[in-house]
């Protein structure tokens, strides 16, 4: 049995400036120290925004806190005329070790079809950075087709792009969980992670399957990141808008401290 570390990842998207960045993870840090909290037990990732990136890698390394970080996007190209793209090799340059890819804003936002979410996935692999896949349904699509069709379909069509052995993270995010207060329950979140895992055993293999962390994603809080914890495919939480709160972020980080049993 692989020991897949939890990953609390916060996703901040469009929010701080580099100043506030700073500010928010010394905040992070200390109170989780004050907390007496390992951080080993927990994997933390932040998400700024790119231009947030810097500041928080210098915080992060200067006071050996021990978060990783990365990028909310990349560009699908390695260099070259694509003005206002950034590539998977910059980003590994400052640091990253992760990127998300496929966020429901950014398929809605900027018409990022499974197509360009697969060729930006190849990109960040290429670069050395860790993928992070978000798939998730709209309302319409979970009257229409169900809770796990549209995600599975949608992770399915990276998946295919990808070498067996490559290191990913998928995120399930219901659309209509994110920024909503409602989140999925428990059961609906493992249910579909599990159906996401299946297709990774079939696409990659039974090993990857096994070692690769499913995460979710959608008004997820203190009050209920231990519920999702609990289930046996979800490996942790992609979190919005209570990652903007350090002292809530922090309280989510330390989620093993309230599962019950
Ligand atoms: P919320 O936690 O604000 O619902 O956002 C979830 C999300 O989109 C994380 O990527």
């Amino acid at each position: 049995m692989v020991d897949r570390r939890p990953l609390i990842a916060g996703n901040w998207k469009m929010n701080f400036d580099h100043l506030r960045a700073i500010a928010f993870v010394q905040k992070f840090a200390w109170t989780l120290k004050d907390a007496k909290f390992p951080t080993t037990e927990v994997e933390v990732a932040l998400f700024p925004p790119f231009t947030d990136i810097r500041s928080v890698q210098t915080t992060i390394e200067s006071d050996g806190l021990g978060f990783a970080f990365g990028a909310q996007d990349l560009s699908p190209f390695e260099s070259g005329a694509h003005t206002g793209d950034i590539s998977g090799e910059m980003l590994a340059k400052l640091g990253c070790r992760y990127v998300i890819i496929g966020h429901s804003e950014r398929r809605q936002d900027h018409h990022e079809d499974d197509a360009i979410v697969s060729a930006k996935t190849v990109a960040a692999i290429a670069s050395g950075l860790i993928p992070v896949i978000c798939v998730g349904e709209t309302s319409d699509d979970l009257e229409k087709f169900g809770a796990s069709a549209v995600p599975v379909g949608q992770l399915r069509e990276v998946l295919t792009a990808l070498k067996p052995d490559a290191e990913i993270v998928v995120a399930y995010e219901p659309v209509w969980a994110i920024g909503s207060g409602q989140a999925a329950t428990p059961k609906q979140a493992q249910d579909v992670c599990a159906a996401l895992r299946a297709v990774i055993a079939e696409e990659m293999s039974p090993e990857a399957a096994e070692a690769t962390r499913v995460l979710y994603g959608g008004s997820v809080k203190s009050s209920n990141i231990a519920s999702f914890l609990r289930e046996k495919d979800v490996d942790g939480a992609l979190v919005g808008g209570a990652s903007l709160d350090a002292e809530e972020f922090a309280k989510i980080v330390q989620f093993p401290r309230h599962v019950i049993a």
